[in-house]
Formats: C-alpha cells, structure tokens, sequence
C-alpha cells in the first residue's frame, strides 16, 4: 500500500522509519518531510496545513492511507477535508481535535466529565486576569494561552511580577496572536510529569507504552519549556495502579464523554499527566504522538504500525496483541544554539556517520535539510538520537555515546535525560523494561 505522512519532525520520521519496516507498505510519502526521512521516504513540498493541496495529493497519487503527524493541520480540519472526499486519513476529526486546540474547551471539558485536572479560571480581559493574579496568596502559578503555540504558551510564574508579565505579553502583547488572547490562570501542581498515550476509535481503544517527556530547555529542568528535549520510555512514575487509574479515571472518561458530545474520537489520544500521591492529574490532553516521545516509544514497538492503525481505523484495537521490546529507550534531542529563542540555521552537521553505524540506536532528524551532498541545520530542534539498552542505565550511556559523535556550530542538548531515574534507589539494577 502508498502510505503518506504529513509533517517534518523526529516524529514523522520515527513513523516513517516504523512504517518502512512494514511488508505491506509499498511506498511511503511525507510532507513535507526532512533529510533524513527522505532518505526512506519520497518527500514532497506541500506544507502541513496546505489541506487543499495535501488532499490533491492524495488523490492523485491513489494514497491508501494518509496518517497526521502535528496538530496544526487538525486544528484545520485535514481529516475533515479528506473524509469528505472519502480519502481514507488517521487522525481526529476537528471536532475533537478542539481538546489539543483549545485549553479553555480541555479545562471546561474535564470539569464536566470529572477527569482531575488542576482549578482553573479562564480570563479573556487582561485587567480581570490582572486582579486575579494579585489577590492569589500562593505561587507559583500556572499562566496558559488557549490556543496551539507549538509548546511555549505555558508560563509557570513563581511570583505576582513574572504571572502579570505572562499576562500582559498573552493578553495585551498578543505574543501569541490570537491563541493568546484567552488564557487561563491554573494552580501548580507539583509531582512527576508522564506521557500516557491511546491509540483510539470511539470507545474502542489500546494503551501505549508509557513515556517521560523533558520539557525544560536546561538541565535540572532549569530555563523555557521548549517542544521537548529528550524522552525516556516506559515512564517510571507510572506504575501499574497509577496505570489503571488513568485508564478509569482520564482515558474512559475523556474518550465516553467526547462520544457523549458528539465529537468521536479516532487517532492518537496524547494525555500529559501530572502525578502527586499516588493520583494521576491531567495537565493536558494532544491529538497526536508526542514528539520527541514518539521517537522512544515507535523505537520500542515491536507490532506492525501499519496494522495497528488499521485495526484502530476498524474499531479492532481491544483484540489487537500490541507489543512492545521490555527494554528501555532513550531519546536525546540536540537542538540549534538559542532554542526555543530565536536560533541560526544552516550550520553543517558532522559525525552523522559514526553515530548511524551504532548499535541499538537510530538518529531521527528533526530539522534537517541536504546540501552539497552532507545534512546541515534547519530548524530548532534536529536530531533526536534514540537508543535503547537492557535496563536505563545502558540505554541513556548508548544515546549519548551517539550525540558525542555528532557536533554542529552551536549545538545544545542536555546532558541529564533519564538521569533521574538512576538516582531512584532500587532502580539502577533493575532488569529490562522493569517499573518502580
Ligand atoms: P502543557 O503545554 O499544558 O503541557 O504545559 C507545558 C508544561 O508546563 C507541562 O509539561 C508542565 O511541565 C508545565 N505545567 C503545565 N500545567 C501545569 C500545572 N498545572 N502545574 C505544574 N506544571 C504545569
Ligand atoms: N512532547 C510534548 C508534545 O509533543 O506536545
């Protein structure tokens, strides 16, 4: 079958290099893809939210399924758009792919259907949030844009200045545009952050392996939230009560009560879970794989992708026997000098070679173009070096032996992914895949 894949990041090429492993899938499409799925894949110049054209594209080269990497084009009605011209495409509706789009709807949604999630208010006035902010007695506090800001419409304020000045820049500056112009106040939740994602179709649904995303651009969890700079996989907080917890209390709820409002879900249902005392919160809900935490867990996945779609697009994921390696896995983003600020491009990237030739690991590239024959710098994130190991210790040292042998003018990754969990007493010996 011709499969194309829509988007550009370590993501789509983790699906792609997952997808060219599969003996049903003939020929593979992404859109607009980088160096390195072009490498495995035909790359084609249409951009994410060209819809029209993607769904031209589609047609014309008799696409048999067409799966959605990133959020934009949903928020856009891609599936839509191909659904009405009865091309077959997975991914959300945007109907509901609204719980990505709008944090006011996700924050509204949860109160009524009862998923715990932190208390909220929603400001659209810059002088009511204002108010708000000056009466709180505690910080931090948690400024959010509603709507898509690629990862960094989230502010924790840890005091009244930095909470007005997130305020101003989302509601006065419009630092956002319009995905700023509503935003919500939330109370921090402290606890250990986890990446809990379904493959979903109506009520009909399959749980994937857990992930740890590291949001922070520095190490200790220091500076910006950023897309992600490395992920872990499974995560370690999520133990087996904590998982059946989300499934009851998040993942039924959510995927009953979308159904309830007319909004069924089918596509990767992405929760962001913060977890306190034993008690999963919902921080938020994507309508996608993670990315970089896609890069960990495809790395792990030992079931066919293509069927395992297929069977979501059947309503067949209950009986699906979904496997996945025990062994850990490890993804270590680099990124450009400056991200998530503004960051140079262009820079020549060496030692991709030595790094591709090593054992256990794959290289996803994020931001990457060709030229004069080598790969150089095209975006902020770029590569995501992906390794996996009989237990996390063995795992993160393979993902970093891979990123030492690669450098480019101004690169930064940090040096501390998983590191935490080796300083977890028991865990260290711990044999493969095992949870604490
Ligand atoms: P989001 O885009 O909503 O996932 O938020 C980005 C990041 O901000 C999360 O991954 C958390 O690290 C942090 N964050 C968001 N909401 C909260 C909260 N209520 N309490 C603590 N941290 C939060
Ligand atoms: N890594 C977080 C996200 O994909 O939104």
């Amino acid at each position: 079958m011709k499969v194309l894949v829509i988007g550009s990041g370590g993501r789509e090429h983790a699906l792609v290099w997952k997808l060219s492993q599969s003996p049903r899938v003939k020929k593979i499409y992404c859109a607009p893809g980088n160096a390195g799925i072009g490498l495995l894949a035909e790359c084609v110049s249409l951009a994410p939210e060209d819809v029209a054209g993607l769904a031209g594209f589609a047609r014309s080269n008799s696409i048999d399924l067409t799966i959605v990497g990133p959020e934009l084009p949903l928020s856009l009605g891609l599936v839509d758009e191909f659904e009405r011209q009865g091309l077959k495409v997975f991914g959300p509706l945007r109907k509901a792919a609204v719980l990505e789009f709008s944090k006011c709807f996700t924050k509204e949604f949860c109160a009524r259907h009862k998923i715990p999630t932190a208390p909220f208010q929603i400001f659209t006035d810059p002088s009511g949030a204002r108010q708000a902010v000056k009466e709180r007695k505690s910080f931090p506090v948690v400024i959010k844009a509603d709507g898509l800001a690629a990862g960094k419409g989230v502010i924790v304020a840890k005091d009244e200045a930095e909470a007005l000045k997130a305020v101003k820049e989302m509601l006065v500056d419009e630092k956002f545009g319009p995905a700023g112009r509503k935003v919500i106040l939330e109370e921090f939740l402290p606890g250990v952050e986890a990446t809990f994602m379904v493959l979903a179709n109506g009520a009909d649904f399959v749980c994937l392996e857990t992930s740890q995303d590291h949001k922070r651009v520095f190490d200790n969890d220091e500076g910006p939230n950023t897309g992600g700079m490395g992920a872990i996989s499974p995560a370690p907080a999520v133990t087996k009560e904590i998982n059946e917890k989300v499934i009851r209390k998040i993942i039924q709820p959510a995927l009953m009560g979308l159904l309830a409002e007319d909004r069924p879900y089918r596509g990767v249902l992405y929760a962001g879970l913060m977890i306190r005392d034993d008690e999963p919160h919902l921080i938020e809900f994507n309508c996608r794989f993670g990315d970089p935490e896609a890069q960990a867990i495809l790395f792990r996945l030992e079931s066919d992708l293509i069927e395992l779609i297929e069977a979501a697009m059947a309503g067949k994921l209950k009986s699906f026997p979904i496997q996945f390696r025990p062994e850990p896995s490890v993804c270590v983003v680099m990124t450009a000098g400056g991200y998530p600020g503004p960051f140079e491009k262009g820079k020549v990237i060496l030692g991709l070679d030595k790094a591709s030739g090593m054992k256990d690991l794959f290289v996803f590239h994020a931001g990457t173009r060709k030229d004069n024959g080598g790969f150089v710098t095209h975006g902020g994130r770029v590569l995501g070096v992906t390794a996996q190991g009989r237990d996390f210790k063995k795992a993160i040292e393979r993902a970093y032996e891979g990123v030492y042998a690669i450098s480019w003018e101004g690169v930064h990754f940090r040096r501390d992914i998983g590191a935490k969990i080796l300083m977890r007493p028991g865990t260290r010996d711990q044999g493969p895949g095992t949870r604490d």
